[in-house]
């Protein structure tokens, strides 16, 4: 294989969990018998990089690919949303059938029908023609574009940050076809448009890199470029030329080379057999890197250095909201409380599609803070910039260094979570979680009251991540546990209450977009309000129940599903007493016509630190209709405790013990990061025993740079 295209097939694997419904490479081959004569040749498959790869092998043409120092190589990666994955839809997309220019592209062109009057959408595009062979033009907007460059050396001050407003570049000219068209290879060129302002032009040595992910680049260097929405890049063998053309106030006019801390091992999957349980596993360090350097367990103190600046704007706002998608959306869910509770300031959780429809009310003392993983998502980048043209603060958490919605808020704060690569979510959740503490501990340090609150919170988080790799233990009672319960499923609810609402949305949304499997997290304080009616003894609950100032109701909600047959899995932590609620559903398994076989160990009987609350509390009648039609009393508290201990005999009539997996306890505000873990292995698990590929699920992407 020629060492251009295992460069660009190596690339694309990389980024793979970008896109992976088809990918395509554009390479110049040698004319045989012309060795002047050069035609670009294309390849694209439907499917993953390794079907691609497999055809570049069997191409006998790329046998005359020419060398990595003597043109330019393209290469592109696609997740379908307009059109299906089928090799016609793949790129690189050609002008004519001898592809003359060739393009690959990110992002959707909306308006392709008015394309023509007015370029619209957001896109990332590589441009290459077979008449300008060693030449490449980059673009950009709304969706990222880096250019690695192979020297470290930064760009040449002179040249760094000019902004040129009038007049034609001035490093070496820029070249482009002239409205004529091309003419061929030698044909007269003119510059761009004269008008443009140029930013940077540099001559360094080949090759550069220009990719969508730094992760396909980071092999072969370190020193990045991030085009801005607008920018055009011209590369070729003399250097590189960068114009920007819009006049946008807003966007720095600086270019600057930034150093990739990305490590190539981050993003290898080492000795796990898939991204998603690297960094499933990956969290005690993950939720480390997060606090490192930002927290003093000494001092209880919290220091956000991007978020200094504007940290009495934030306390003095008349609203805070958090604002994200899908599991980042889940963990501004997680965090709302607590920043409410320390900041005094009322705060709201939105989810970005559901607020860019609405677009409601902005005040300019409002503080916004921006959720995600990628700092890419469309949707989330929308908000932003409809809550920045309102004049409200815009803060944001991502973590991408570089991305857009890093370099269009005013300020924000890294989860540095490491690279995430599996397509689901998993440690970007946990430090996302983290650094919204982090944030409420910081609004909160003034405050005389809340320091022993502060306190609380912060020692915890010091034993946090010791806390994770207890959690992980755990990790072979859940494999077990998910072919014994829940292989066969075909629904699945997750129930709990106040923190831990967010942890069930977030194991039900890995769970279905992993194992495919329906799952729906309920508020628990909702059950009586619909969900109950789905309750029977065939229907997988995971039910979790922590010991925070909820308890009680979460006890509740625990009856008011084992009154009805409801089996649930319990998540919990090591000092619950859960005796009372094992014999209520046995007096429910009792009064039930049919014994199911005991398969499973028994609940290990607990210590009995916390009391057990009242059964048939809030909602919950004491007398309830059996699903076989039977009418049963539940027993009341002083009945149930006397019950205990329970015998072997009286669990196998309740058909089998309640299974409980125990995590350790910590504060109410972190026990959200110890319940989900264990969910996240769950959906791990039951997608591996379901025979999914759990690091590419079916009809997603990685970064949703689409609407
Ligand atoms: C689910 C998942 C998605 C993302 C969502 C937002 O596992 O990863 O729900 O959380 O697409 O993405 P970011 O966080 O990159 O804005």
């Amino acid at each position: 294989m020629a060492e251009i295209t295992a460069f660009l097939l190596r690339g694309l694997e990389r980024q793979e969990y970008r896109g992976y419904d088809s990918a395509g490479l554009a390479v110049d081959l040698l004319q045989a018998g012309s060795p002047d004569q050069r035609a670009i040749h294309i390849v694209k498959k439907t499917g993953k990089v390794s079907i691609l790869s497999a055809a570049v092998k069997e191409d006998p043409a790329i046998d005359m690919a020419l060398s990595l120092d003597q043109h330019i190589g393209i290469a592109h990666t696609r997740w379908a949303t307009h059109g299906a994955p089928l090799d016609g839809n793949a790129h690189p997309h050609t002008s004519d059938p001898s592809n003359q220019f060739v393009v690959v592209h990110n992002g959707v062109l909306n308006n392709y029908l008015v394309l023509r009057s007015y370029l619209d959408g957001a896109y990332a595009l590589l441009f290459k023609s077979s008449h300008f062979p060693d030449e490449i033009i980059a673009t950009r907007r709304g969706s990222p574009l880096l250019i690695g460059l192979k020297s470290a050396q930064p760009l040449r001050a002179t040249h760094v940050g000019v902004d040129v407003d009038v007049g034609a570049p001035q490093h070496p000219a820029l070249h482009m076809p002239t409205a004529r068209g091309p003419g061929g290879p030698g044909h007269a060129l003119s510059p761009l448009r004269d008008s443009l302002p140029l930013l940077a032009a540099d001559a360094r040595p080949l090759p550069y890199f220009i990719a969508s992910d730094p992760a396909a680049i980071v092999e072969h260097t370190r020193s990045v470029l991030y085009l801005e929405d607008g920018d055009v890049a011209h590369i070729r063998k003399e250097g590189i030329n960068i114009v920007r053309t819009t006049r946008s106030t807003e966007l720095s006019p600086v270019r600057a080379i930034q150093s990739l801390e990305l490590e190539l091992a981050q993003i290898m999957k080492g000795s796990f057999p898939h991204f998603m349980l690297k960094e499933i596993f990956d969290q005690p360090s993950s939720s480390f890197n997060t606090m490192r350097g930002r927290i003093n367990f000494d001092s209880y103190t919290v220091t956000l250095g991007g978020l200094s600046s504007q940290m009495d704007t934030i306390r003095r706002s008349r609203r805070i909201v958090l604002i994200g998608c899908g599991t980042s959306f889940h963990a501004c869910l997680a965090s709302r409380a607590v920043l409410e509770e320390l900041s005094s300031v009322p705060v709201y959780a939105e989810l970005a599609s559901d607020f860019v429809d609405r677009r409601p009310v902005i005040f300019r003392d409002d503080t916004y803070i921006f959720v995600s993983q990628s700092g890419e998502t469309a949707d989330t980048l929308q908000a932003l910039r409809y809550a920045k043209s309102r004049g409200a603060l815009c803060l944001g958490t991502t973590n991408t260094v570089g991305s857009s919605i890093a370099r269009e808020t005013t300020c924000g704060v890294h989860i540095n979570a490491g690279p995430e690569i599996g397509v689901a979510s998993t440690k970007a959740y946990t430090s996302q979680v983290i650094v919204l503490l982090m944030i409420a501990l910081v609004l909160g340090s003034d405050s005389v009251a809340l320091a022993p609150r502060r306190r609380e919170i912060i020692d915890e988080l010091r034993v946090l991540p010791d806390k994770i790799a207890e959690v992980l233990k755990l990790n072979e009672e859940l494999e077990s546990l998910t072919e014994h319960k829940l292989l066969k499923a075909t629904n699945l609810v997750l129930m709990g209450r106040a923190f831990q609402h967010a942890t069930c949305l977030e194991g039900a949304l890995k769970i279905k977009e992993i194992a495919y499997l329906h799952s729906e997290g309920v508020q628990s304080g909702e059950l009586k309000h619909g969900p109950l009616a789905l309750i029977d003894e065939h229907l997988p609950i995971i039910s979790i129940v922590v010991p925070d100032a909820f308890l009680e109701k979460s006890m509740n909600a625990l009856y008011q599903v084992t009154a009805r047959g409801g089996r649930p899995i319990i998540i919990s932590t090591t000092d619950v007493d859960l005796s009372s609620v094992l014999a209520a559903s046995e007096a429910t398994g009792q009064a039930s016509a049919a014994a199911h076989s005991a398969s499973t160990e028994a609940l290990p009987s607990s210590s009995g630190v916390l009391r057990s609350p009242r059964v048939g509390g809030t909602g919950d009648p004491s007398r309830t209709a059996h699903p076989t039609g039977t009418d049963i009393t539940l027993p009341d508290e002083d009945q149930l405790l006397d019950q205990q201990p329970i015998s072997h005999k009286l669990l196998a009539a309740a058909g089998g013990p309640l299974q409980c997996i125990r995590v350790p306890r910590t504060v109410d505000v972190l026990q959200g990061i110890l319940t989900v873990i264990p969910l996240q292995l769950v959906a791990y698990h039951l997608a591996v025993k379901r025979g999914f590929n759990v690091d590419f699920p079916r009809n997603l992407a990685k970064s949703v740079t689409v609407e």
